[in-house]
């Protein structure tokens, strides 16, 4: 299959479409939200180093097993890991479509909210209509899917690649635009306070939990993006460059969209929640001189970052469905456009549409997919990726791997074998631990 699978162009390529992927509406969206739940400036700390050590070990695992294997993660797991454990494989195809089901919704409400922009319809009481009207709710899934099967359409470089090449400095700048008008708010120096000053006292368990569970999260990690994505990277390259400019990258959008955030918000928004920049925010946006023009740009935005993230959840059931499966590119990326759309229906349907949906054990439908999806299942996945690569595949094979672009990289194997052997596989099974006896949700 390698002539056939395509890869990307050039190192730029890949760290564009892999950053693409790492950078969504977990860094702009859920990112300044968890960091105001969790005590701000503490958080941010945690996070931080969280993902600087373990969140870059994981990444250079996925990255070495998908460049390896040269295939999607049924395969990649397959190779790597025959028997029992190869099975993980068809966990990440399914979180995948899971996570872009219920991803697609909220991606819908930022074209949602788009179009109220430019029309001049934002008004911040109108999120509860918005969310409650099952029509809409389903239209804007079902465009955003639409849109998202497109792009994958094309293929890795054709479609990912172009795409990302594209929209990613565009997001910079929008970003940097933005930050720039908020810091002249009267608002910026509490908010920045917030969010750039560690409170200790505020640290609990649950700080550590919601800071694990956000890097995983927001670096598209513990699912097999990044061995989809690492399977079309040339041989040539630095695989630890990579890595370290995806987390690099993701780590720095985040951080800037809570410099975005925060000054404009300013210091009290522990009770901002899921809403904090579609009610919040937009209050704000509302009563502000040329606040239409900033929110159109802010949406604009939110819908790209969702989308260069929305295309990487799409491609690992596709690869899978091409590699394993033999299926036609073009085909493969209807069936699952459409597989996600119908799993994305009681997602959209759960913020009030449908009663019994929206009350699913207390969390809603769409909050349950979140929870055991995007959080257990990463969780989970990242744990086991560093057992397979510790104490299955072995980290000579991963070494032997890594180092046929990068000879050099003997002087950090040692560092590296410490944290897939030992601390992140620990560090991840203590969360995970403890969230299925307290039963408290990570992120
Ligand atoms: N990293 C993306 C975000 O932050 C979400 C995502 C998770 C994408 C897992 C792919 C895989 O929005």
């Amino acid at each position: 299959m390698g002539e056939e699978r395509g890869h990307f162009s050039s190192r730029l390529g890949f760290i564009l479409a892999a950053s693409g992927s790492a950078v969504g509406l977990g860094n702009i969206w859920r990112f300044p939200y968890i960091t105001a739940e969790n005590g701000g400036g503490i958080f941010v700390l945690i996070y931080i180093v969280f993902v600087a050590t373990v969140g870059l070990s994981v990444m250079l695992v996925e990255l070495t097993i998908g460049r390896h294997a040269e295939s999607n993660p049924v395969g990649a797991l397959r190779k790597v890991a025959p028997g029992a454990l190869s099975s993980l494989g068809y966990l990440f195809v399914f979180t995948g479509i899971a996570i872009l089901s219920y991803y697609g919704v909220v991606a819908g409400w930022t074209v949602g909210y788009l179009v109220k922009s430019v029309f001049g319809e934002l008004d911040a009481d109108s999120f509860g209509g918005f969310i409650q009207n099952p029509t809409l709710q389903i239209s804007y899934l079902a465009f955003f899917i639409l849109i998202t099967t497109g792009v994958v359409y094309f293929g890795v470089k054709e479609g990912i690649e172009k795409m990302s090449t594209i929209l990613m400095p565009i997001l910079l700048l929008l970003l940097i635009a933005l930050i720039a008008r908020g810091l002249f708010l009267p608002t910026a120096a509490e908010g920045l306070k917030f969010y750039l000053v560690p409170d200790f006292d505020k640290v609990s368990v649950k700080t550590f939990l919601y800071a694990v569970g956000q890097a995983f999260f927001s670096l598209s990690l513990g699912m097999g993006a990044m061995i989809t994505y690492g399977s079309y990277i040339e041989k040539k390259e630095n695989l630890l460059t990579c890595a370290s400019s995806v987390v690099f990258f993701d780590t720095l959008v985040a951080f800037l969209a809570g410099l975005l955030i925060f000054p404009v918000v300013g210091g009290v928004i522990e009770k901002g929640g899921p809403t904090l920049v579609f009610v919040t925010l937009i209050k704000i946006f509302h009563d502000m001189p040329g606040g239409q023009i900033i929110a159109i740009v802010f949406f604009l935005l939110l819908a790209i970052a969702a989308l260069t993230s929305t295309v990487s959840l799409h491609e690992v059931a596709t690869a899978y469905l091409v590699d394993e499966r033999k299926l036609n590119r073009h085909i493969a990326v209807w069936l699952v456009g459409g597989i996600t759309l119908l799993l994305g229906i009681p997602s959209a349907l759960s913020l009030g549409a449908v009663k019994w949906l929206s009350g699913l054990l207390g969390k809603g439908f769409l909050g349950i997919m979140d929870f055991v999806f995007g959080n257990i299942a990463l969780t989970f996945g990242a744990m086991m990726l560093c057992i397979i690569a510790a104490y299955k595949w072995r980290l000579k094979n991963a070494v032997k791997e890594i180092e046929i672009g990068f000879p050099n990289f003997g002087k950090y194997k040692n560092i590296w074998g410490f944290f897939v052997s030992y601390i992140s596989p620990l560090a991840i099974a203590l969360m995970l631990i403890y969230v299925l006896i307290t039963g408290e949700g990570l992120g």
